[in-house]
């Protein structure tokens, strides 16, 4: 997935350009590329790399013009290189995109049947060629032409040389924010790209298209039938989108995750009435909750995994049984419609094309679909019957930390509310899941304190080729969840396992050299994990155990203990993930590597 940026106003371009650009970086960033107008003067400048690449490339003299698109590329067609960053530009036109035109081979070649040139790799250029093929004066009518003839998905920027008086821009699945302001307008395809210049924006719908000027939006559905900008406020503040401080977002985000617990759930309780409180906006009314039979949650990567800790929350404190499916195979499941199933979409961004997909799939049997997540606005948001919002803040690092602990404690309040409203659980049962929940926030906070605990032990394992996680129940997930962080960010091969399945396979791997990470709460569980404990070190395993209370028993086996503040085994999973993470990443930081932008990833995939 790609960043697209654009700017139309009174002030120079390109330093906005590169701004919006670097706050998009963790989309992608393989290489990066500006056209700026000045009048009909056009520069475009490109480069493979990072968008300090790009600084390099254009140079101290900067380039002219209060009219301009950026790009910021996670190459799909095309290899990363200069050739293939965008803009593209074919005649008059030039386009950034974020997305995939699936029938950009046919029109291709169609194309270059009628003599028009290409000279990048990618799916991008067709569109640009497209508008040339069929601009006669009118850019709107060449965009109208071209936008019946594309498949797939877009977030569009384009210039047109003959109009240096407007921006245009379409969508079609990528998402797409418009930033309005006082004689200037901005264009972004997320929100921290332009709070910087303004906190009001309007989304773009599928199928919309939209004329910037530096006076105004105009804005017109698929029928070309223009309608109403509704701006929306957006209540981050710029701040929260830096880094505060931290050499990394990703150190940041996972020391906010107190605030972003609180926040979480700070509307939505009431300790007098011993009550969870969920709003209109979430929809879920008593007609709507009396028709739920089963909850099906779909989601990717770090969301699945809060699915799968949310799966044991609805059947334990809802009763209601529930499944959890990646939705990148649920939408080609074919599972048979189902009356009275409430589909869960998971997803910090609200914008990955599978969840999307499935989200549309699953909830074609007519249940109520409810989307967790954490970006306002977000299109799954949008899509969704009602939204439970995860209030964490911006989430700038690719690997995702607090967005997932808001979600546990988003879905620890929608099982309650469950529970409470479906007679399940009493009053007395829900205050009491209530208090230890408000105590969460400062228990983090000590669960914080490990930061340097962790660092100390990543110094000893930043070598290590592997590592293997272990959890049961609830934790399970934690431990499929803290070998992710490894993978993701110190390119570890690392592996989480339900303990119970280790002697099923993984225990061959076991060796003096192999790190082994126990989650070891003391609940239900606690004697089954002690032995795989047991097994890990009979097999001379290095034993790095994570538990809430200690005692000799552990301190005989464990090679490595810490612990994690006690609280309920519900809650558990939260203050268990917080030292993984900071393991993760001190190792990659150990590692050398570009924590907030690991190779090969992406904050959120918009592509298939
Ligand atoms: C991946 C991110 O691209 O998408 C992960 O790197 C994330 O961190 C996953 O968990 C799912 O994203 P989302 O926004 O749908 O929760």
């Amino acid at each position: 997935m790609c960043g697209i940026v654009g700017y139309i106003g009174s002030r120079p371009a390109l330093p906005i350009l590169i701004d919006g650009l670097r706050r998009l970086e963790y989309r992608g960033y393989d290489s990066a590329g500006v056209a700026v107008l000045a009048g009909r003067e056009l520069t475009v400048c490109r480069s493979a790399g990072k968008i300090a690449a790009l600084e390099t490339a254009i140079g101290p003299a900067g380039i002219p013009g209060t009219l301009g698109i950026g790009h910021t590329r996670w190459a799909t067609h095309g290899r990363p290189c200069e050739e293939n960053a965008h803009p593209h530009r074919s005649g008059p036109f030039v386009v950034v995109h974020n997305g995939i035109i699936e029938n950009h081979l046919a029109l291709k070649k169609r194309l270059q049947g009628r003599g028009y040139a290409f000279s990048s790799e990618t799916d991008t250029e067709v569109v640009a060629v497209l508008l040339h093929s069929h601009y006669r004066g009118d850019a709107r009518r060449a965009l109208a032409k071209t936008l019946a003839e594309i498949e797939g998905s877009y977030a569009l920027g384009i210039l047109c040389i003959e109009e240096p008086d407007r921006l245009y821009a379409a969508r079609e699945g990528s998402p797409l924010v418009i930033g309005t302001g006082a004689g200037e307008q901005f264009l972004a395809s997320d929100v921290p790209a332009l709070i910087a210049h303004t906190r009001e924006v309007v989304y773009l719908e599928n199928g919309e298209t939209a004329v910037l000027r530096a006076g105004g939006i105009e804005i017109a559905d698929a029928a070309g039938k223009a309608r109403q900008a509704r701006t929306r406020h957006i209540p981050w503040d710029p701040v929260s989108a830096e880094r505060g401080g931290y050499k990394h977002f990703m150190l940041k985000e996972i020391h906010e995750q107190p605030t972003a617990c609180l926040d979480t759930f700070r509307t939505r309780v009431s300790q007098e009435k011993g009550s969870v409180i969920l709003d209109d906006e979430v929809g879920l009314t008593p007609k709507i909750m009396a028709g739920i039979r089963r909850v099906r949650l779909l989601a990717c990567g770090t969301s699945w995994h809060a699915g799968l800790v949310g799966e044991h929350y609805l059947e334990r404190l809802a009763g209601l049984p529930a499944e959890v499916d990646l939705a990148s195979e649920f939408r080609y499941r074919e599972a048979p419609a189902e009356d009275g199933v409430l589909t869960v979409a998971i997803s910090q961004s609200g914008e990955t094309a599978d969840t999307r997909a499935a989200f549309l799939e699953g909830g074609s049997s007519g249940g109520f679909r409810l989307a967790v997540c954490n970006v306002l606005g977000s299109s799954i948001a949008r899509e969704a019957d009602g939204v439970l919002y995860t209030h964490a803040g911006p989430e700038i690092s690719v690997a995702s930390t607090k967005a997932f602990t808001s979600q546990l404690t988003a879905l620890y309040l929608l099982a309650l509310f469950l529970g409470q409203e479906r007679g399940r659980l009493s009053r007395a049962e829900v205050a009491k899941h209530l208090a230890d929940l408000v105590r969460l926030p400062a228990l983090i906070g000590r669960a914080l304190a490990l930061d340097r605990p962790m660092s100390d032990l990543a110094q000893r394992f930043a070598k290590s080729r592997d590592c293997l996680y272990l959890g049961r129940g609830m934790n399970f997930p934690v431990a499929l969840e803290g070998a992710l962080k490894l993978k993701e960010i110190s390119y570890v091969h690392a592996e989480g396992y339900a303990g119970g399945e280790m002697k099923h396979g993984p225990i061959a791997l076991i060796d003096s050299e192999l790190p082994v990470v126990v989650l070891a709460p003391r609940d239900g569980s606690f004697s089954k994990m002690y032995g795989n404990l047991e097994e890990v070190k009979a097999r001379r395993g290095i034993v790095i155990a994570f538990t809430d209370r200690a005692g000799k028993d552990l301190h005989a086996k464990a090679d490595h203990l810490f612990t994690v503040p006690r609280t309920n085994p519900f809650l558990a999973p939260i203050l268990l993930a917080v030292p993984l993470q900071l393991f993760a990443y001190h190792v990659a930081e150990a590692r050398g590597h570009d924590v907030d932008q690991p190779r090969n990833l992406a904050k959120s995939v918009t592509v298939e």
